[in-house]
């Protein structure tokens, strides 16, 4: 899966591959296939907002400070999730067991909420100490209030301090990254 709304070539592009449309597009690809190669992880994003809740798969999550300790994700502008984090100003991160590793394809459109089963697309969840959705089956989760959001092109970095963690499996289970798919986001 390539960035949404990638439709021509986008620049800069370096002096070597001058204003020849062919070669901006052969750059363009280049550019591509060196961003897929970076290593990432693979989670599923809990959001909320009043009674709406999300699940989403990300793989743009970073930590990005130790002292406050501050996580930053990258989520897309037309998204649902986009919309619940900035108005709910919380999300959780959940890791991805490997063995579970079918459950990604189940969270990239709006998921939809079982009030009695407390499942999202029949995944079980619970509430948060932020009121955000925590996948019952990851086996860590971290859950960060906003702290900042960074609006950037067609994404906005929002950056969360962590508020509560868990492990919910043993430590050393084994989690899934982008490695372990043939899926790409970005480039
Ligand atoms: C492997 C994979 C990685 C993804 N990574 C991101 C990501 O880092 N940021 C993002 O906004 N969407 C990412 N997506 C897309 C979202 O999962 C989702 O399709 C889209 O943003 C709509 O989510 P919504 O349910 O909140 O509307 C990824 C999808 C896949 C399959």
């Amino acid at each position: 899966m390539a960035a949404a709304g990638s439709t021509g070539p986008i620049g800069p592009y370096p002096e070597r591959v001058g204003d020849d449309a062919e070669a901006r597009v052969d750059y363009d690809k280049l550019r591509r296939r060196v961003l897929w190669t970076f290593p990432s992880g693979l989670f599923a994003l809990g959001s909320r907002a009043a009674d709406r809740r999300n699940l989403m798969t990300i793989n743009w999550v970073t930590q990005v400070s130790f002292e406050p300790k501050l996580i930053g994700v990258g989520i897309e502008k037309a998204a649902l999730t986009h919309e619940l984090v900035a108005e709910g100003r919380a999300f959780s991160i959940n890791t991805i067991s490997q063995e579970d590793r079918a459950i990604v394809r189940k969270f990239t459109k709006p998921c939809e909420w079982d009030a009695d089963a407390s499942t999202l697309n029949g995944f079980a969840v619970h509430e948060g100490a932020t009121g955000v959705p925590i996948l019952d089956q990851a086996p860590a989760f971290v859950e960060c209030e906003v702290r900042q959001a960074v609006e950037l092109g067609d994404h906005t970095f929002f950056i969360g301090e962590i508020v509560d963690v868990g492990f919910q499996a043993a430590e050393d289970t084994p989690v899934l990254g982008m490695d372990d798919t043939r899926m790409n986001y970005g480039g």
